[in-house]
């Protein structure tokens, strides 16, 4: 059969050829009886249809048809390219196809229970139409998640989800050539691997078990299983008791573990590299995509380094303290803070990108390794956006009995964790690593407020379905 051209492909020196495209009806509009117009949109292009019976080209029960069509259905539209003397509004493609066959391939409910048109709208949009005395309904964020499938159709939520792609490609990419290996590390597992409560507990044949809240443990016993450069792409669970704009309670991880040879400084170096090289080449290849975002969710582009910026914490102490904002400095950093801090380091250093590392020991993980110097402070670090953490990272212990120790002390119970401890025992290098918020680093380099419209289907505390 013909084949079929895509919406994006058609263009003005396509004048005159004959081309079939599918796509869905976005908007039907009827001039009386003789002429409809149906703009159809593939991929988040859009092409205009013209459907008339003038010149025999369709009868009038055709244009009958089309003019009953419901938005948002399939439709195979077969016709002839022409170039109109006037630019076209409400379609990208320059060029219009005159209709000579068209079908319904799968029909759309008559009413939707999302209007596209609305929930594509900018906040300014929306004042500047509520004031002129435009009938429109806000699409709030349940409604929206709740008819998903329909939402992300919009142009702001398609650029989302292909930034979000490029992103795990970059990062796959990046590591790949790097000499790491990809791993898939199970997520059913024995005990909790970050500590505290935020665990789904469930019940392995009838043993207690739980998803896994990282692939913690795992990554580090494949670097004892001699694989020297690992990461993993994988789900993450966490069973939060807040509803934050940052928090969800499955999301997906982007793990990092490696040898180290001197310092903890050669797993710095990854993140610096990995992250500068992931912005350049979103900001080159998404171009289109980080456009459609702004257009409805306005951002300026993240301000970044070409080396990225390292303080230590005790240095962000003290530059929340020239500032006013006495902190524990051997406690953690609430998120007002950390916030602040972004704010003071961008003023100071112009950057929207920075690690943060040699974090006090008392407020980091288990497996996390003191500093030989001074045992208050860790071999640790973590990574900000625009003033929020998207990485964490650190050397790890891989002396058991320290291990055992600093586990008993938050109250792990060291039998769950037994084998993964006991991987220390057979020689092991050390080594370190990280693990990165897909959701927060799309959220964050995009300027979005909250985490729900980067995950493509949701799952925090109130939120299972769809
Ligand atoms: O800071 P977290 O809990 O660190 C770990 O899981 C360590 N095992 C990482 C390591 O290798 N040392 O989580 C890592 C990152 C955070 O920086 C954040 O970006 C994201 O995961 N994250 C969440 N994203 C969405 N919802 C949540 N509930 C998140 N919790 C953490």
């Amino acid at each position: 059969g013909e084949p079929y051209t895509e919406v994006g492909e058609l263009g003005e020196g396509m004048d005159g050829r004959i081309v079939l495209v599918r796509g869905r009806a976005q908007t039907i509009r009827a001039v009386g009886k003789k002429m409809a117009f149906v703009v159809v949109r593939e991929r988040g292009f859009t092409v205009q249809c013209v459907v008339t019976e003038k010149e025999g080209l369709v009868s009038r029960q055709m244009v009958k048809f089309v003019a009953s069509l419901n938005r948002e259905s399939i439709v195979d539209v077969h016709g002839s390219l022409t170039v109109p003397s006037s630019p076209i509004k409400g379609a990208s493609q320059q060029v219009e196809i005159q209709v000579s066959k068209i079908y319904c391939v799968d029909k759309a409910l008559p009413t939707l229970p999302i209007n596209l048109e609305d929930a594509a709208r900018s906040e300014a949009e929306i004042e500047k139409a509520l004031q002129a005395g435009e009938q429109l309904v806000r699409v709030n964020q349940d409604t929206r998640l709740n008819f998903r499938v329909l939402d992300i159709r919009t142009p702001a939520n398609q650029g989302i989800f292909r930034i979000q792609s490029q992103v795990s490609n970059i990062f796959r990419q990046f590591l790949l050539s790097g000499g790491f290996i990809e791993i898939h590390t199970p997520k059913l597992i024995a005990g909790s691997s970050e500590g505290g409560s935020a665990v789904f507990k469930l019940d392995y044949k009838g043993r207690p078990a739980c998803l896994a809240q990282s692939p913690q443990l795992h990554k580090q016993m494949a670097i004892c299983g001699d694989f020297g450069r690992v990461f993993e792409i994988g789900p993450v669970f966490r069973a939060e008791d807040s509803y934050t704009h940052r928090h969800l309670c499955e999301f997906t991880g982007l793990d990092v573990e490696m040898e180290i040879k001197k310092h903890y400084f050669e797993v710095m170096d990854i993140v610096d590299r990995l992250f500068v090289t992931m912005f350049d080449s979103l900001n080159a290849s998404c171009k289109k995509e980080l456009e459609a975002v702004g257009r409805q969710y306005p951002f300026e582009p993240l301000k970044y380094l070409r080396k990225t910026l390292r303080l230590t914490f005790q240095e962000g102490v003290q530059m929340l303290k020239d500032a006013g904002i006495e902190i524990d400095p051997f406690g953690d950093l609430s998120t007002e803070v950390e916030r602040k801090l972004g704010q003071l380091v961008l003023e100071k250093y112009g950057t929207e990108f920075y690690i943060l590392h040699r974090y006090p020991l008392a407020v980091r993980p288990f497996y996390t390794m003191p500093c030989c110097d001074d045992p208050a402070y860790s071999n640790s670090f973590d990574v900000f956006i625009r003033g929020e953490e998207i990485i964490s990272g650190a050397q790890r212990v891989h002396v058991p009995e320290l291990l055992i120790k600093r586990a008993e002390a938050i109250g792990i119970e060291v039998k769950t964790i037994e084998t993964y401890v006991d991987s220390f025992r057979y020689g092991a290098p050390p080594h370190g690593g990280f693990g990165v918020g897909l959701e927060r680093v799309v959220m964050l380099f995009c300027g979005l407020n909250n985490i729900r419209k980067t995950s493509l289907f949701p799952r925090d505390p109130l939120r299972i379905s769809p």
